[in-house]
């Protein structure tokens, strides 16, 4: 089909203006450079909008037809490189657009009917946004596989649990790393809520009122898989919780993230010792041979806060915005994808690296020897010989500023020396005071028992695989 009418001229608006606009102008109101990655979105909620306006007979089946043929070519043009986008077009809506229109002519010019670049670019967003986070769930998963499997072969390795960054009680290092798996785990589950709340059809609410064609949102929505509609107009073109809902969910994943980093990189100080990192996440020193850097776990906890602060910036885009579309709006995307990619990023890397670290469970031991790790187990001692726990507290603590006085630790005291502390001291105090003692007498949901550790694990297992299925 040919075009018919008068020539496009060189903006879609143009007609209502009397001046170009400065080359400044144009390239600070312009978003193509960025808003290009959404394109295949762009095309499918086009096309998905054409069929629609070609079912309720707003358009014709050959319009149809010309719309559904000019989109292959242009997808074929973006996917091998060749599309040729132009910054006077301004967006991915406008580029896509033009070029349709260059291929099929007035059909082309009939696809923007009953729509708007304001719930066309909602759409495309949601699209987007939803494969980002099935991409990201399907890695979040990954992360987690690898460690369980880490978590599995150190559930009986002890290691001093800290709280202050004192030397606490024993934990386990398998269950220490499960924590992480819980952190993560509801990071997931922010994501799959995310997806829901955002998996709303925008399309049909035109600039922001609707539109008076006699269109049919739900056939929109079920060919591009929306659970339904965004139910009010002006809403469903202005607001992008969603996107600042990601942005939040991915903060907190990045803080989790960080957090673990920070303990990677405390752990391979050859101060504590307890890891080593493969050498491919790791970096040397242009000044000092010796020297092997965490880089990667470094810049994860450095990552953390570009992506806070793209939460920050997408809360602030919207704050002081009045209803309905305004072109602040277009500031949403950079933030989202550099968080979308910097989370992305950072898990398909986080997976691998776990399995590059290297355990040394001698110097977990070791640490477990400095610090009267096994206080608390001697206080529960004495309260089940029938001390009030306070009366105990006092005891240990006596105990323990003896054995700081001669260099040892409790375990190390003999039975008459402890007995000095307190006559409810029998043979069999020895028992609670070992590291195995106390990890194995944490027997209960939620706690350090080796076998408490492996059934977590197991639980664990059973979920990913269901959420896998
Ligand atoms: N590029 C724009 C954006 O990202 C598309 C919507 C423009 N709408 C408008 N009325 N100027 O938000």
């Amino acid at each position: 089909m040919t075009d018919t009418s008068t020539p496009q001229s060189a903006k879609t608006w143009s007609a209502r203006f009397s001046e170009p606009v400065s080359d400044l102008v144009k390239r600070y109101t312009a978003s193509v450079g960025f808003d290009q990655r959404m394109a295949l979105q762009d095309i499918r909620g086009s096309l998905a909008h054409a069929r629609m306006l070609a079912s309720c007979s707003i358009i014709s089946r050959e319009d149809l037809a010309d719309i559904e043929r000019g989109m292959a070519t242009i997808r074929d043009e973006i996917e091998r490189g060749v599309f040729a986008w132009n910054l006077d077009d301004e967006d991915v809506h406008l580029n896509i657009e033009k070029r349709l229109t260059a291929l099929v002519g007035d059909a082309g010019k009939r696809l923007h009917t009953g729509r708007s670049r304001n719930d066309q670019v909602a759409t495309d967003i949601r699209l987007w946004l939803r494969d980002a986070i099935d991409g990201i769930l399907g890695l979040i998963g990954d992360f987690q596989r690898n460690l369980l499997d880490l978590a599995e072969r150190h559930a009986d390795t002890a290691m001093p649990g800290f709280t202050h960054l004192q030397v606490a009680q024993p934990v386990t290092f398998g269950h220490h790393l499960m924590a992480y798996y819980e952190m993560t785990r509801r990071d997931a589950e922010r994501f799959v809520d995310v997806r829901r709340r955002a998996n709303r059809l925008p399309l049909g609410s035109a600039a922001l009122a609707g539109t008076s064609y006699p269109i049919d949102r739900q056939f929109v929505a079920r060919e591009l898989g929306f659970d339904g509609l965004c139910a009010n107009s002006l809403d469903a073109v202005s607001d992008r919780d969603f996107a600042i809902e990601f942005c939040a969910a991915s903060a907190l994943l990045m803080t989790h993230l960080s957090r673990l980093s920070e303990e990677l990189i405390l752990w391979m100080s050859p101060r504590v010792g307890f890891i080593d990192l493969a050498d491919r996440f790791c970096t040397g020193s242009s000044i000092m041979p010796q020297k092997k850097n965490p880089d990667v776990p470094e810049l994860v906890r450095g990552k953390t806060g570009r992506v806070n602060g793209s939460l920050m910036a997408l809360l602030t885009l919207m704050k002081g915005q009045p209803l309905a579309y305004n072109k602040d709006n277009q500031e949403d995307k950079e933030p989202l994808f550099d968080t979308a990619d910097t989370v992305t990023d950072t898990l398909r890397i986080y997976a691998d690296m776990i399995t590059g670290i290297t355990v040394k469970a001698d110097a977990m031991r070791g640490a477990l020897s400095q610090g009267y790790a096994t206080a608390t187990d001697l206080a529960d001692y004495l309260v089940k010989k029938g001390a009030p726990f306070r009366d105990a507290h006092e005891v240990v603590a006596r105990a323990v500023r003896a054995a700081e006085g001669s260099g040892r630790d409790l375990p190390q005291f003999s039975l008459a020396e402890l007995r000095e502390f307190s006559h409810l001291i029998g043979e069999d105090v020895f028992e609670v005071l070992t590291v195995e003692g106390s990890l194995a007498s944490r027997n209960h949901a939620g706690g350090t028992a080796p076998a408490q550790v492996r059934s977590a694990i197991a639980l664990a297992r059973r979920d990913l695989g269901a959420n896998q299925a």
